[in-house]
């Protein structure tokens, strides 16, 4: 049988991808520097400790196994980083998908699922946000991302390179089982942060910007389960095994939450209080970010199963309650 590589599979959704093929019964490989990934999220199939920098390294991955498809997580993902240190986000992101593409072109492997971000849209010009959304990224991390996706174009052109751009919405909630979960050093990300508040690891949430132009002026997000997310990864690469056409989907609930709203769900199942403070905007961020998902449901036969943000939340804090122990 020929294996499944994952880049970046010891990461937060690259470990949920690499759980669900495994049960499967798909062989998988994870590669992974372990820079922004943690060993013990090293629980499915083989694993390859080196860097997508590495061309030699790459080589000898591709030679050793014999891989019939990619799963490309391996990405640096801090927006507020990237608008400081862009030549992080081009040379670890950009160039190095381009050592793997050369290594995959090299060895004759053909089809990639590619981790891809609402952050493409920047500011959404619809309430919803389909596909065919202009494309306006807003921080050298959305370009960067923005960039592979034209890059893949064109390496479909030049050499049939087939390959599903997956546009994630906001990521969220942990691994049913609690055997993985969503850990980011140094951690941004709203939900984390609100549950390190709930477990009274920092001392309260703070909401960045009162005064958008939403329901209670907090910004909206569509959250998405992670369990979610890899399966969306499973049907992109049977749809891909049975000859589907390059494309990009977006993967969300379809349902924006508002940062306040989040805070209640995160009270509700934690049955804490969690201190707010109220602050400016944070620089670059949307006021809503909204998915339509009708083409990977119509397309992929994708269901999300946790549209219920309680469930995303209420994964989130089984998670953190432990990994934080
Ligand atoms: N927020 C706060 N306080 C915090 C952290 C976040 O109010 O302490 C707010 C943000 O301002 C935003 C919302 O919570 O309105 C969600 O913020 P996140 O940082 O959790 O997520 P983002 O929507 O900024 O970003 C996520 C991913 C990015 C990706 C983007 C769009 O982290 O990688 O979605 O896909 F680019």
């Amino acid at each position: 049988m020929q294996k499944t590589l994952i880049t970046g599979g010891a990461g937060y959704i690259g470990s949920h991808a690499a759980k669900a093929l495994s049960q499967l019964g798909r062989e998988v490989v994870v590669l992974d520097s372990l820079v922004a990934g943690h060993r013990d999220f090293l629980k499915w199939g083989e694993f390859e400790n080196g860097d997508l920098a590495d061309p030699a390294f790459l080589k000898s991955v591709f030679s050793k196994h014999d891989i019939g498809e990619v799963l490309h997580f391996a990405a640096f993902i801090a927006v507020g980083e990237s608008v400081e240190k862009p030549e992080l986000y081009y040379g670890n992101n950009v160039r190095n998908t381009l050592n793997l593409l050369d290594a995959m072109m090299a060895a004759d492997v053909k089809r990639l699922v590619f981790s891809s971000t609402a952050a493409v849209y920047g500011e959404p010009v619809t309430d919803v946000i389909a596909e065919d959304h202009p494309l306006s990224p807003l921080s050298p991390y959305a370009w960067s991302k923005r960039m592979i996706e034209q890059i893949l174009a064109d390496f479909d052109h030049a050499y049939g390179l087939k390959h599903v751009c997956l546009r994630y919405f906001n990521a969220a909630g942990a691994d049913l089982d609690g055997e993985i979960g969503e850990r980011h050093q140094p951690e941004t990300h709203l939900i984390p942060l609100i549950l390190h508040a709930a477990l009274g690891l920092r001392d309260n949430i703070t909401i960045f910007g009162t005064d958008y132009p939403t329901p209670d002026g907090t910004c909206l997000r569509d959250y998405i389960h992670v369990t979610d997310l890899a399966d969306a990864h499973v049907k992109a690469l049977e749809y891909l095994i049975k000859g589907g056409d390059s494309r990009a989907f977006n993967l969300g609930n379809g349902n924006g939450f508002s940062v306040r709203e989040i805070i209640d769900v995160a009270r509700e199942v934690s049955g804490r209080e969690i201190p707010v403070t109220e602050s400016t905007r944070r620089p670059g961020d949307s006021p809503a970010l909204v998915s339509s998902a009708a083409a990977a449901r119509d397309i992929l036969g994708w269901k999300p199963q946790f549209g219920d943000v309680r469930d995303i939340v209420r994964t989130a804090w089984n998670w953190h309650q432990k990994d934080l122990a």
